[in-house]
Protein backbone atom coordinates (compact mmCIF):
# COMPACT_ATOMS: atom_id res chain seq x y z
CA UNK A 1 0.00 0.00 0.00
CA UNK A 2 1.63 3.30 -1.32
CA UNK A 3 -0.31 6.38 0.42
CA UNK A 4 0.04 10.01 -0.87
CA UNK A 5 -0.62 13.47 0.47
CA UNK A 6 -0.97 16.20 -2.87
CA UNK A 7 -0.14 18.99 -0.76
CA UNK A 8 -0.43 22.79 -1.69
CA UNK A 9 -2.45 26.09 -1.32
CA UNK A 10 -5.49 26.94 -2.79
CA UNK A 11 -5.02 26.49 -6.73
CA UNK A 12 -2.21 24.93 -7.00
CA UNK A 13 -3.83 22.27 -9.00
CA UNK A 14 -4.12 19.25 -6.68
CA UNK A 15 -7.37 18.61 -8.15
CA UNK A 16 -5.78 18.54 -11.35
CA UNK A 17 -3.00 16.72 -10.52
CA UNK A 18 -4.80 13.85 -8.76
CA UNK A 19 -7.36 12.98 -11.31
CA UNK A 20 -4.08 11.93 -13.08
CA UNK A 21 -2.25 10.60 -9.82
CA UNK A 22 -4.91 8.03 -9.44
CA UNK A 23 -5.21 6.29 -12.78
CA UNK A 24 -1.95 6.01 -13.43
CA UNK A 25 -1.05 4.62 -9.79
CA UNK A 26 -4.58 2.73 -9.30
CA UNK A 27 -4.69 4.63 -6.03
CA UNK A 28 -7.94 5.81 -4.56
CA UNK A 29 -8.66 9.80 -4.74
CA UNK A 30 -10.06 11.41 -0.83
CA UNK A 31 -10.71 15.12 -1.77
CA UNK A 32 -12.29 16.39 1.81
CA UNK A 33 -13.55 19.68 -0.09
CA UNK A 34 -15.38 17.09 -2.79
CA UNK A 35 -16.81 14.87 0.02
CA UNK A 36 -17.71 18.43 1.81
CA UNK A 37 -19.40 19.97 -1.46
CA UNK A 38 -21.19 16.60 -2.13
CA UNK A 39 -22.49 17.27 1.67
CA UNK A 40 -23.86 20.26 0.65
CA UNK A 41 -25.35 19.30 -2.71
CA UNK A 42 -26.86 16.39 -1.07
CA UNK A 43 -28.36 19.31 1.68
CA UNK A 44 -27.39 17.12 4.80
CA UNK A 45 -27.00 18.11 7.88
CA UNK A 46 -23.00 18.24 7.70
CA UNK A 47 -23.68 20.28 4.66
CA UNK A 48 -25.36 23.01 5.59
CA UNK A 49 -22.64 22.95 8.97
CA UNK A 50 -19.42 23.16 6.69
CA UNK A 51 -20.82 25.88 4.07
CA UNK A 52 -20.79 28.68 6.41
CA UNK A 53 -17.06 27.98 6.75
CA UNK A 54 -16.55 26.98 3.18
CA UNK A 55 -18.74 30.30 1.92
CA UNK A 56 -15.80 32.48 3.71
CA UNK A 57 -13.21 30.67 3.00
CA UNK A 58 -12.68 29.40 6.51
CA UNK A 59 -11.29 25.77 7.26
CA UNK A 60 -14.41 23.49 8.63
CA UNK A 61 -13.57 22.18 12.29
CA UNK A 62 -11.05 19.70 12.20
CA UNK A 63 -13.88 16.74 14.19
CA UNK A 64 -16.01 17.15 10.93
CA UNK A 65 -13.54 16.43 8.11
CA UNK A 66 -11.43 13.70 10.63
CA UNK A 67 -14.72 12.11 10.72
CA UNK A 68 -15.37 12.15 7.08
CA UNK A 69 -11.87 10.48 5.86
CA UNK A 70 -11.82 7.85 9.13
CA UNK A 71 -15.81 6.88 7.25
CA UNK A 72 -14.10 7.07 4.04
CA UNK A 73 -11.00 5.19 5.23
CA UNK A 74 -13.09 2.17 6.25
CA UNK A 75 -15.55 2.18 3.59
CA UNK A 76 -12.62 1.69 1.12
CA UNK A 77 -10.95 -1.69 2.83
CA UNK A 78 -9.27 -2.78 -0.17
CA UNK A 79 -7.81 0.23 -1.66
CA UNK A 80 -4.20 -0.12 -2.92
CA UNK A 81 -3.12 3.40 -1.43
CA UNK A 82 -5.02 6.57 -0.91
CA UNK A 83 -4.61 9.98 -2.67
CA UNK A 84 -5.47 12.75 -0.39
CA UNK A 85 -5.78 15.90 -1.51
CA UNK A 86 -6.62 18.76 0.42
CA UNK A 87 -6.33 16.94 3.53
CA UNK A 88 -4.53 16.95 6.18
CA UNK A 89 -5.15 20.78 6.41
CA UNK A 90 -3.91 21.48 10.10
CA UNK A 91 -1.63 19.72 12.27
CA UNK A 92 -4.28 17.89 14.59
CA UNK A 93 -5.78 16.57 11.07
CA UNK A 94 -1.87 15.45 10.51
CA UNK A 95 -1.60 13.43 13.77
CA UNK A 96 -5.30 12.04 13.55
CA UNK A 97 -4.36 10.80 9.87
CA UNK A 98 -1.28 8.83 11.42
CA UNK A 99 -3.06 7.39 13.81
CA UNK A 100 -5.90 6.39 11.40
CA UNK A 101 -3.22 4.93 8.86
CA UNK A 102 -1.50 3.04 11.82
CA UNK A 103 -4.80 1.47 12.69
CA UNK A 104 -4.55 -0.15 8.90
CA UNK A 105 -0.62 -0.91 9.59
CA UNK A 106 -0.24 1.69 6.85
CA UNK A 107 1.42 5.25 6.75
CA UNK A 108 2.07 8.39 4.62
CA UNK A 109 4.66 7.02 1.75
CA UNK A 110 5.04 10.91 0.78
CA UNK A 111 3.85 14.39 0.92
CA UNK A 112 4.21 15.99 -2.34
CA UNK A 113 4.06 20.14 -2.08
CA UNK A 114 3.12 21.80 -5.20
CA UNK A 115 4.25 25.75 -4.90
CA UNK A 116 3.08 27.93 -6.56
CA UNK A 117 3.08 32.29 -6.38
CA UNK A 118 -0.25 34.01 -4.82
CA UNK A 119 -0.76 35.59 -7.79
CA UNK A 120 -0.81 32.49 -9.92
CA UNK A 121 -3.20 31.34 -7.36
CA UNK A 122 -5.56 34.16 -7.57
CA UNK A 123 -5.25 34.13 -11.09
CA UNK A 124 -6.17 30.56 -11.37
CA UNK A 125 -9.23 30.54 -8.92
CA UNK A 126 -10.91 33.57 -10.30
CA UNK A 127 -10.78 32.71 -14.10
CA UNK A 128 -12.30 29.36 -13.10
CA UNK A 129 -15.16 31.11 -10.84
CA UNK A 130 -16.15 32.29 -14.04
CA UNK A 131 -17.51 28.63 -14.67
CA UNK A 132 -17.27 26.68 -11.72
CA UNK A 133 -20.18 27.61 -9.64
CA UNK A 134 -17.99 27.36 -6.54
CA UNK A 135 -18.97 30.30 -4.44
CA UNK A 136 -15.67 30.62 -2.69
CA UNK A 137 -14.23 31.06 -6.36
CA UNK A 138 -16.64 34.49 -7.19
CA UNK A 139 -14.91 36.94 -5.14
CA UNK A 140 -11.47 38.20 -4.81
CA UNK A 141 -11.73 38.72 -1.35
CA UNK A 142 -12.83 35.02 -0.79
CA UNK A 143 -10.15 33.63 -2.51
CA UNK A 144 -7.53 35.67 -0.49
CA UNK A 145 -9.07 34.39 2.71
CA UNK A 146 -8.52 31.24 1.42
CA UNK A 147 -5.09 31.69 1.07
CA UNK A 148 -4.65 33.22 4.16
CA UNK A 149 -5.94 30.57 6.16
CA UNK A 150 -3.70 28.52 4.26
CA UNK A 151 -0.74 30.04 5.24
CA UNK A 152 -2.07 30.83 9.12
CA UNK A 153 -3.33 27.09 9.76
CA UNK A 154 -2.26 24.48 6.64
CA UNK A 155 1.40 25.75 5.98
CA UNK A 156 2.61 24.10 9.03
CA UNK A 157 1.37 20.31 7.80
CA UNK A 158 4.35 20.15 5.56
CA UNK A 159 6.73 21.40 8.67
CA UNK A 160 5.11 17.80 11.04
CA UNK A 161 5.41 15.80 7.88
CA UNK A 162 9.21 17.26 7.04
CA UNK A 163 10.34 15.86 10.36
CA UNK A 164 9.80 12.52 9.15
CA UNK A 165 11.68 13.23 5.63
CA UNK A 166 8.56 13.15 3.89
CA UNK A 167 7.88 16.05 2.47
CA UNK A 168 9.03 16.83 -1.01
CA UNK A 169 8.60 20.61 -2.92
CA UNK A 170 7.18 20.49 -6.92
CA UNK A 171 7.39 23.71 -8.93
CA UNK A 172 3.51 23.91 -9.40
CA UNK A 173 3.98 26.61 -12.35
CA UNK A 174 4.03 25.42 -15.86
CA UNK A 175 1.98 22.95 -17.73
CA UNK A 176 0.07 20.74 -16.38
CA UNK A 177 2.25 17.69 -17.99
CA UNK A 178 5.38 19.15 -17.11
CA UNK A 179 4.15 19.11 -13.07
CA UNK A 180 2.56 15.77 -13.78
CA UNK A 181 6.10 14.36 -14.87
CA UNK A 182 8.03 15.90 -11.94
CA UNK A 183 4.98 14.04 -9.35
CA UNK A 184 5.50 11.11 -11.20
CA UNK A 185 9.40 10.76 -10.88
CA UNK A 186 9.04 11.25 -7.54
CA UNK A 187 6.40 8.59 -6.55
CA UNK A 188 8.55 6.14 -8.34
CA UNK A 189 11.42 6.88 -6.87
CA UNK A 190 10.20 5.85 -3.75
CA UNK A 191 6.59 3.28 -4.63
CA UNK A 192 8.75 0.14 -4.49
P1 LIG B 1 -10.79 22.39 -1.45
O1 LIG B 1 -11.86 21.88 -2.30
O2 LIG B 1 -9.73 21.48 -0.99
O3 LIG B 1 -10.17 23.61 -2.22
P2 LIG B 1 -8.74 24.33 -2.17
O4 LIG B 1 -7.69 23.68 -1.39
O5 LIG B 1 -9.06 25.73 -1.82
O6 LIG B 1 -8.20 24.17 -3.57
P3 LIG B 1 -8.90 24.07 -4.95
O7 LIG B 1 -9.68 22.83 -5.05
O8 LIG B 1 -9.58 25.36 -5.24
O9 LIG B 1 -7.59 24.04 -5.87
P4 LIG B 1 -6.67 22.81 -6.28
O10 LIG B 1 -5.37 22.90 -5.61
O11 LIG B 1 -7.42 21.52 -6.22
O12 LIG B 1 -6.42 23.23 -7.79
P5 LIG B 1 -7.19 22.78 -9.13
O13 LIG B 1 -6.56 21.55 -9.66
O14 LIG B 1 -8.65 22.80 -8.90
O15 LIG B 1 -11.41 23.07 -0.16
C1 LIG B 1 -12.50 23.96 -0.25
C2 LIG B 1 -12.96 24.34 1.15
O16 LIG B 1 -13.43 23.16 1.83
C3 LIG B 1 -11.89 24.91 2.09
O17 LIG B 1 -11.74 26.31 1.93
C4 LIG B 1 -12.46 24.54 3.46
O18 LIG B 1 -13.50 25.43 3.82
C5 LIG B 1 -13.08 23.18 3.21
N1 LIG B 1 -12.12 22.07 3.45
C6 LIG B 1 -11.68 21.16 2.53
N2 LIG B 1 -10.82 20.30 3.11
C7 LIG B 1 -10.73 20.67 4.41
C8 LIG B 1 -9.97 20.19 5.51
N3 LIG B 1 -9.14 19.14 5.39
N4 LIG B 1 -10.10 20.82 6.71
C9 LIG B 1 -10.95 21.87 6.87
N5 LIG B 1 -11.68 22.39 5.87
C10 LIG B 1 -11.57 21.80 4.65
O19 LIG B 1 -6.76 23.99 -10.09
C11 LIG B 1 -7.27 25.28 -9.89
C12 LIG B 1 -7.45 25.94 -11.27
O20 LIG B 1 -6.19 26.09 -11.90
C13 LIG B 1 -8.32 25.12 -12.24
O21 LIG B 1 -9.10 25.98 -13.00
C14 LIG B 1 -7.26 24.37 -13.10
O22 LIG B 1 -7.76 24.09 -14.36
C15 LIG B 1 -6.14 25.40 -13.14
N6 LIG B 1 -4.82 24.78 -13.26
C16 LIG B 1 -4.39 23.61 -12.69
N7 LIG B 1 -3.11 23.36 -13.01
C17 LIG B 1 -2.70 24.41 -13.79
C18 LIG B 1 -1.47 24.72 -14.43
N8 LIG B 1 -0.40 23.93 -14.33
N9 LIG B 1 -1.40 25.88 -15.14
C19 LIG B 1 -2.48 26.70 -15.24
N10 LIG B 1 -3.69 26.43 -14.67
C20 LIG B 1 -3.79 25.31 -13.94
MG1 LIG C 1 -9.26 20.89 -5.34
Amino acid sequence: MFNIILFGPPGSGKGTQSERLISKYGLKHLSTGDILRSEIAGQTQLGLEAKSFMDKGQLVPDEVVIGMISSALENNPKANGFLFDGFPRTQAQSEALDKLLQLKRTEIGVVLALEVSEEELVKRLLNRGLTSGRSDDNSEEIIRARIIEYHNKTSAVAGYYRQFNKVVSITGEGTVDEIFESLCSEIDKRMN
